[in-house]
């Protein structure tokens, strides 16, 4: 659709007014409102809200799932033919679940063609990880700590998703997590606010790309906010208390990079915050985001989360559920069918000011024009390119690169790692291994089943070896989408047998373990944190007879692996990797992708230990054992420390860091630099990572927090000189009244390929 650039802004709310005066009888003067700037947007914005009814309004801030896919509990009134009903009333703001240009066409047009200003509707859908094409789960792509990679990710995803119909992606989840347990680990960046933050602007940038108006760009949503991450116990949905430190420090950081990085929308949660839900929170939404922040974009609400608050106890019924939402910024009620139903009568009443509705409002139809819906409300619902778009060779290239890059090599002793590509009897272990379907992970509607590249496939295309393989067991009896009937199974070890007479007599055994697709993302939490059903057994039999393992983990979440650790020669942590997971998988077993991956989040050696993270603070009674005493921050079962720290991942060459230096350049820049050397046979990559501790704060300072990283590609014996610059941003912190400050005192300095690097030197500011 071309664009027409109109000069005087008059002119333009002038065409804003009368295209929508005339939507139904003439749709091409809808299209011709084409304007790019902000101001110009803003006009339009204005003219049409002038037009809008109290009930036009409010319905921009409904949200309808669609007729097909849930992705939360069904809500009783959500039947068909209301929604067609609003539809055509123009009661309808937005849909999700909808998908497939058919579909969204078909539905788009009552927006368009049979309401009475003709607004069209946001089609949002939960682009996690790819749409139809999947790259790995998200904390395996933070795994790669390769920014270029992760965007590049979700630039496939919308380009795929905006040629089915969308437009709208509620991604990036963005929620810093340090508890293994809660199953939505999977959809995020791990433990780290900095990383984090960097890939949340690496997500919203590739979903978004420059232009938002372009087919194949589409919104992003910057969820949950905030601090679902921190939910007790690591049970979904539950109580979150986090103190100010917290919550300005660990938890609000990715959220403000996806603004710096322009997202257009945010998501609320379904926890409550220190006593009042999300949801409902004004100072989360108002204060901190829309103020402080200065957020010009639309928060919609979580899943039911409005109607949710009269559970939580905040709120005496669902029309006093609508008013505090409202009232407390939540822009889009999704699927609690509440604002649609009660906001006009509270307006009425004086609950909700209308002005708030006009705000909501306002920045909905924003975010429609930005994305050029009123330009052609059609844009995304081309069926010959959703046909030739979808599936193309160039997203499975990306896909099998990002899934490279994500493995992370856990141990490998005596070089078992690279396998040889000759003359080797390789056993294949696990039904995992096999499985084309688990390895899409979580979210994955669009996905269709048994499309992912399974390990066996990989491995198959080196032919070389004489490849065995044996289930040995399944790790459910019937996968299916809802965790409590993904029955795992504990009790049927009928396969052992012969997958035991297979290991036997192989030179390696190569075993895929772990959790299958859906048992982890969201409502799957966890308390045991172990390879689940029988496969510990299987694992342990195959031991008595061949130690020669290779061990190869299919997980959505770290896992406790001390007997692994202490047991088997070689490790590799394999996550769920999409659609190219069993090529990826293969490549890196024979050396063909040099593992470069690092851990986003520690991997404990007890549950006991969750929530355990590289950057605790020291408390008075540090780790350091006080002798002939018991009195210090310790267990007296395990030791305190991860079995894996945050960053950790080995590759199979070695690097060595050497000359370390930190020069004070002023009292808030500091640069440092640092030489790497390949002292290893292999090229390879190295994630350089910089820490830094402040010993001493008005507000204490965690022991390390990573303020730098950079990925270096390296020949055997070559080396390179690395250098950092520390800025106020990275020497800073958030004091207990949200204010930023930069503090002078002593810091140490370290540089190293993991959280634990013991290479450092001090300054003082
Ligand atoms: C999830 C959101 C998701 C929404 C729509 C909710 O259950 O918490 O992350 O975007 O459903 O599917």
């Amino acid at each position: 659709m071309k664009t027409i650039k109109l000069l005087v802004p008059i002119m333009c709310c002038f065409i804003a007014l009368s295209s929508c005066q005339n939507s139904k009888a003439n749709k091409s003067k809808t299209k011709s409102l084409s304007l790019t700037s902000v101001e110009h947007i803003e006009q339009k914005v204005d003219a049409l809200l002038k037009q809008m009814t109290l009930e036009e309004k409010i319905g921009q801030m409904n949200q309808y799932s669609g007729f097909w896919d849930l992705t939360g509990p069904a809500p009783n009134s959500g039947n068909a033919a209301k929604k067609y009903e609003h539809l055509r009333k123009g009661y309808v703001g937005s849909m999700l679940n909808l998908r497939g240009v058919k579909n969204v066409r078909k539905i788009q047009k009552i927006a368009v063609e049979e309401t009475r200003l003709g607004i069209p509707l946001i089609i949002g859908f939960d682009v996690i990880h790819g749409y139809e094409t999947l790259s790995p789960i998200p904390l395996a792509e933070s795994a790669s700590w390769d920014l270029e990679a992760i965007k590049k990710s979700a630039e496939v995803a919308a380009e795929e998703a905006a040629a089915a119909g969308i437009n709208w992606t509620f991604a990036p989840m963005v929620d810093i997590s340090r508890d293994a347990r809660w199953g939505r680990v999977m959809e995020g960046a791990g433990e780290d606010p900095y990383l984090a933050s960097k890939i949340a602007i690496a997500r919203v940038k590739g979903f978004q790309g420059s232009d938002l108006s372009q087919n194949n760009t589409i919104a992003a949503c910057a969820k949950h906010f905030a601090a679902y991450g921190f939910a007790e116990s690591g049970r979904e949905y539950n109580t979150v208390d986090v103190g100010t430190s917290t919550l300005n420090n660990i938890v609000f950081p990715p959220f403000q990079a996806t603004i710096e990085a322009g997202v257009r929308t945010f998501m609320n949660a379904f926890n409550e915050l220190n006593g009042i839900p999300a949801t409902g929170n004004t100072y989360l939404q108002r204060t901190i985001l829309k103020d402080k922040w200065q957020f010009d974009g639309f928060v919609v609400s979580d899943w039911g989360s409005i109607e949710e608050m009269v559970a939580h106890g905040h709120a005496k019924d669902g029309k006093h559920a609508a008013q505090i939402a409202a009232n407390a910024g939540s822009d889009m009620d999704m699927e609690s069918y509440l604002y649609v139903n009660e906001l006009a009568g509270l307006v009425k009443e004086g609950k909700v000011k209308e002005a708030y509705i006009d705000d909501a409002a306002r920045r909905i139809l924003r975010v429609k024009f930005e994305l050029g819906l009123f330009d052609d409300p059609y844009k995304y619902c081309d069926e010959q390119r959703e046909k030739e778009v979808i599936g193309q060779h160039a997203f499975h290239e990306a896909s099998l690169d990002i899934a490279k890059k994500s493995i992370v090599l856990l141990k490998n002793e005596n070089q078992l790692l690279p396998l040889k590509k000759q003359g080797q009897k390789i056993a294949l272990i696990g039904a995992l291994a096999s499985d084309k379907t688990s390895s899409l992970g979580s979210w994955r509607i669009a996905a269709k089943d048994n499309t992912a590249v399974s390990v066996l496939e990989g491995m198959q295309a080196y032919t070389g070896n004489q490849l065995t393989y044996a289930k040995g067991a399944d790790v459910s009896l019937g996968q299916t989408k809802f965790v409590d009937e993904l029955n795992i199974n504990t009790t049927d070890r009928s396969e052992f047998p012969q997958a035991i007479a297979v290991a036997k007599t192989a030179d390696v055994v190569v075993m895929v373990l772990g959790e299958v697709g859906y048992q982890s993302g969201e409502a799957r939490s966890r308390t045991d944190l172990g390879l689940p059903g029988v496969q510990q057994d299987l694992l342990e039999a195959i031991y008595k007879v061949n130690k020669n393992i290779v061990l190869v983990l299919n997980n959505g979440r770290p896992l406790v692996l001390n007997w692994h650790q202490e047991h088997l020669p070689a490790i590799v942590e394999a996550w769920q990797l999409g659609t190219q997971s069993g090529n990826a998988i293969a490549q890196v077993l024979y050396g063909d992708y040099n593992p470069s991956g690092k851990l986003p989040m520690s991997f404990p050696r007890a549950v006991g230990q969750v929530p355990i993270y590289y950057n605790y603070k020291n408390t008075g009674r540090p780790l350091i054992p006080i002798p002939n005493t018991v009195f210090w921050s310790h267990y007296q079962d395990v030791e305190n420390t991860p079995l894996y720290p945050f960053g950790y991942g080995l590759s199979y060459t070695t690097f060595e860091y050497s000359a370390l230096q930190a020069k004070v350049v002023s009292d808030k820049e500091v640069n440092v630099s640092v030489t790497l050397k390949n002292t290893g046979k292999f090229a390879g990559k190295e994630v350089v990572q910089l820490y830094i501790k402040d010993h001493y704060a008005s507000v204490t300072r965690p022991v390390r927090e990573l303020k730098g990283f950079e990925l270096v590609s390296l020949k055997p014996n070559e080396s390179k000189n690395i250098t950092f610059t520390l800025s106020e941003k990275e020497l800073g912190f958030y004091n207990n009244e949200g204010e930023f400050i930069v503090e002078p005192g002593d810091f140490s300095i370290f540089v190293g390929g993991d959280s634990n690097t013991t290479l450092q030197s001090k300054i003082t500011l």
